[in-house]
């Protein structure tokens, strides 16, 4: 940081701002973009279609074949850089190595035809908001804070950001795992009372009753039933929003549609402010034929 900071004051001198005629001859700055792109580029996994049938590398490759390049691991490989995963920008003080797609070693806007279309754009701005904050500011770590103890997530905030999520889900999840185990002693108790046979089970208490058969082959505990849970929803959450905002784009664009369907909720909801489950049941057309339907056909959130 000293050095850069000495770099950035030396070439911006006393000037209200850093402009971009300075960032030419920033090359402390410059090797330190490259370097922090090196580490963490923010697309570790880039897909690339084939568009014909090729030999690579002694490998038969037919076309449309759906290649991912590993930057992350070209990024890190003990073959190409020396001591990989270390912070060391000086490695590109002297060396002519860009990441404009002709070097394959350091790729984190990509390479070939597809290559970044924004990457002047993202650079420009990267390198000019970062000289102006070091021009202006002295920085540190809140007193401490032991930088050397710590990984780069946490001194970035973002393992603090995680760790006050996975909380915050964590205390969500025992709530309804509780209840759910207070309300299936309560339940069957009343069931056997008025001999109603088995309540209506839904996914936790299925894993609850797992739980409670519990064998040595197939071991579940609280803490399982949770990360399951948390599972579903990670695997849900993306997907269903996607859906979601696909369905309204195409009700947007098809007012017929839109009519229909908003004459069908109101005609069940009847003046009620929310709809509730129980309306779902009796929206047909929402619920069986078209809209859902159709915009997961035309749609789907999960493609390959
Ligand atoms: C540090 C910031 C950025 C990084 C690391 C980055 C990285 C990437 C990568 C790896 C690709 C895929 C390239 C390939 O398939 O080989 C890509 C594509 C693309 N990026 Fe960026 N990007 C950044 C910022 C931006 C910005 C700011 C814009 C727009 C203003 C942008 C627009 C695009 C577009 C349009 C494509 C698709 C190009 C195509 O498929 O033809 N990117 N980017």
């Amino acid at each position: 940081m000293k050095r850069l900071q000495n770099e950035v004051r030396e070439i911006a001198g006393e000037k209200e701002q850093v402009t971009k005629d300075d960032l030419e001859s920033m090359n402390y700055l410059k090797a330190m973009f490259k370097e922090t792109l090196l580490l963490h580029p923010p697309t570790m996994l880039v897909p690339h279609e084939s568009t014909q049938d090729l030999k690579m590398n002694g490998y038969d490759i037919s076309a449309r074949t759906l290649v991912f390049v590993n930057v992350w691991a070209i990024h890190r490989d003990p073959n190409i850089w020396v001591k990989p995963g270390m912070f060391y920008p000086e490695r590109f003080m002297h060396s002519s190595i860009d990441f404009k797609g002709m070097d394959f070693e350091l790729i984190p806007f990509g390479g070939g035809r597809r290559i970044c279309a924004g990457l002047s754009f993202a650079m420009d701005n990267n390198q000019l908001v970062l000289p102006n904050l070091m021009h202006k500011f002295n920085w540190m770590l809140p007193e401490g804070f032991n930088s050397k103890k710590f990984g780069i997530d946490r001194v970035s905030g973002l393992e603090g950001r995680v760790e006050k999520i996975a909380k915050q889900f964590d205390g969500m999840v025992e709530g309804i795992l509780q209840e759910h185990i207070d309300d299936s002693l309560d339940t069957q108790a009343d069931c056997d009372k008025h001999g109603e046979g088995e309540k209506m089970k839904d996914f936790m208490d299925v894993l609850l009753e797992a739980q409670r058969e519990n064998s040595q082959e197939f071991f579940i505990d609280s803490v399982s039933i949770k990360a399951i849970i948390l599972d579903m929803f990670v695997a849900g959450t993306d997907t269903s929003n996607t859906g979601l905002e696909w369905a309204t784009s195409e009700l947007l664009r098809h007012p017929k549609v839109l009519k229909q369907l908003q004459e069908e909720v109101r005609r069940i909801t009847q003046g009620r402010v929310r709809v509730i489950e129980d309306d779902l049941e009796q929206m047909k057309y929402l619920k069986l034929k078209a809209v859902i339907k159709e915009t997961l056909r035309l749609h789907p959130p999960v493609r390959c």
